[in-house]
């Protein structure tokens, strides 16, 4: 697969098979991200796995799907995702301003998951304070975002966007992405 395939493939999952991950395809993803570009080659972005079943459903609990259409977005019963990487920023490293490096290394890691046949669903609405008590994450580690993975059970698929970027599901159950158009991002065009 070249970077443009996975690039238009990647969409975001939020229905996983019960297949569990082998821990050395997770190490894989972040080290796809630990290449990632970083401002001043800092490099503050840390990750924690998050793979035990105990462990995964105790984070599941924290974390908030598919606004736009919840609770309808949010994963089954036996949906779930079998993984989680969350993604944490070192302020011994950097104290502020990591966020582009995050969404950078992120990025690299949700492609990766792609060529392995992994579904994500990047995730900003966590329940920071619980996640940290529940995994024992130390002060200095800022919780930025939580990625999930499983083996994907749905397809969703893109489209131009017509009026609205809200995502939707139609009476088939398939998730819809309105992506805007090139002529609407181009201010020049
Ligand atoms: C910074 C960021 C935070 C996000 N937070 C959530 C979230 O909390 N819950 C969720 O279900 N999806 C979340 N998403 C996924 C977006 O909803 C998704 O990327 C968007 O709808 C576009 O769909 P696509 O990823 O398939 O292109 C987040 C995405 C990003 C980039």
């Amino acid at each position: 697969m070249d970077v443009y395939q996975a690039i238009y493939k990647r969409r975001t999952i939020r229905k996983f098979k019960q297949q569990k991950i082998d821990r050395k395809v997770l190490e894989k993803l972040i080290d796809a991200a630990r290449f990632a570009p970083s401002g001043n080659n800092l490099q503050p972005v840390k990750y924690r796995i998050v793979e035990e079943p105990e462990e995964v459903a105790k984070v599941f609990e924290q974390v908030k799907w598919a606004g736009y259409i919840a609770p309808e977005g949010n994963p089954k019963k036996g949906e779930e995702p079998v993984a989680f990487i969350m993604v944490l920023a070192d302020t011994n490293i950097r104290k502020a301003g990591y966020e582009l490096d995050v969404g950078a290394a992120v990025q690299n890691l949700l492609l990766s998951a792609v060529e392995e046949g992994i579904g994500t669903c990047w995730i900003g609405s966590v329940n920071r304070d619980n996640v940290r008590n529940i995994l024992n994450i130390p002060e200095n580690l800022v919780i930025s975002t939580a990625i999930a993975l499983g083996y994907p059970a749905e397809e969703p698929v893109s489209e131009e966007e017509q009026g609205s970027i809200k995502y939707y599901k139609d009476s088939n159950g398939v998730l819809h992405v309105p992506k805007r158009a090139l002529r609407d991002i181009i201010i020049n065009s």
